[in-house]
């Protein structure tokens, strides 16, 4: 192999450049070349007037280990659905003379590597960087612990505001259809209620909605503290905001939302982030080099392994049942005391 290229693509996440920077190391000591094409897919398209490609070498590894972002920026690419598009990144790579392309991102970037499967014979692989942590087959995904992090550290300080006036918080937080975020980051707040997938089906809203108003009169009667909610971004019509404006209509119970937003994806990556980068990124090099086609590189209990792309995209991963019964068992003990 004489000649790899490298992309970012989706939403960004904390360690994709230690990803990045491990990969062109990695690469450097098996005397590969490192092409980075910017802006994700977009980069293979050839967008005109934009310069999409850079040849990596180790300067660009200098202190990028620990910052947020991507130096190859990062984008979402609608035309690696068509065939033209598909055909084109393929034509690009072949003028490049790339033998193995390595895209770090979620699941939309991996579905667009299956498809590219079909127009390019090169070798794929798929490193997963995403606060989301929805894929399947890796324990964590790169970004997740940081984006948990960023929310803990805001959550806390909102807890401090709420305290103060005694007040209710929803706050909610990102990670598209899944709720590995929400529940870490709630429990680890000591929210005193987690809405997420895992735990709420919108067919129950009505009965819902009386029951939180229930639980927080309540909380509110014994404690007078403050009480703050953490809820899953896509879980309830209109969001946050919505379900705030809803209990104080309907339970007449007043409550502040709070839309943590993209203040998740950015920030340093905490040490777990940049670890599990650096490991991928020279795993996936060493796939690459042992003839790896379409796979996903992944960690299980601390060790590396090869994931199938087609497996990592199915969306089986589920949050982890011991966090689910541990939300509901501290809210049935919160909910028989009164302190
Ligand atoms: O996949 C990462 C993520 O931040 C999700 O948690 C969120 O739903 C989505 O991306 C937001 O995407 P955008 O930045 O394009 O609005």
């Amino acid at each position: 192999i004489n000649r790899i290229a490298i992309l970012t693509s989706g939403g960004d996440a904390p360690g994709m450049n230690a990803a990045i920077r491990s990969v062109i190391l990695a690469a450097h000591h098996y005397h590969i070349d490192v092409i980075g094409f910017y802006h994700g897919f977009n980069g293979l398209i050839c967008k005109e007037n934009i310069n999409q490609t850079k040849c990596l070498s180790l300067v660009d590894t200098s202190n990028i280990i620990q910052r947020g972002g991507t130096i190859l920026k990062s984008a979402r690419c609608p035309e690696m659905q068509t065939e033209q598009g598909l055909k084109q990144a393929a034509k690009t790579l072949n003028n490049n003379e790339i033998e193995a392309l390595i895209v770090i991102g979620g699941d939309g970037s991996f579905n667009g590597l299956i498809e590219l499967k079909n127009y390019w014979h090169g070798q794929l692989i798929g490193i997963p960087g995403t606060i989301d942590n929805d894929l399947d087959g890796t324990d964590f995904t790169i970004g997740f612990a940081t984006a948990v992090n960023t929310a803990i550290e805001a959550i806390d300080k909102i807890r401090d505001t709420a305290d103060a006036f005694e007040r209710i918080f929803i706050v909610e937080l990102m990670g598209r259809h899944s709720g590995h975020i929400t529940f870490n980051v709630g429990i680890a707040c000591g929210a005193e209620q987690v809405l997420s997938f895992e735990n709420f089906s919108i067919d129950d809203k009505e009965a819902k909605l009386q029951q939180l108003a229930d639980e927080i009169n309540t909380a509110q009667e014994n404690r007078h503290s403050s009480y703050i909610i953490v809820i899953a971004e896509n879980l309830w019509p209109g969001g946050a905001m919505e379900l705030a404006k809803e209990l104080r209509q309907k339970a007449n119970v007043d409550c502040t939302a709070c839309v943590l937003g993209h203040i998740q994806r950015g920030g340093s990556p905490v040490p777990k982030d940049r670890l599990l980068a650096t490991k991928m990124g020279v795993a996936a090099v060493q796939a690459i080099i042992e003839g790896e086609h379409c796979i996903m590189i992944a960690e299980q209990n601390n060790t590396m392994c090869h994931i199938n792309l087609a497996e990592a995209v199915k969306h089986h991963k589920v949050v982890n049942q011991q966090l689910v019964e541990a939300q509901e068992n501290i809210l049935a003990l919160t909910a028989q005391n009164q302190y």
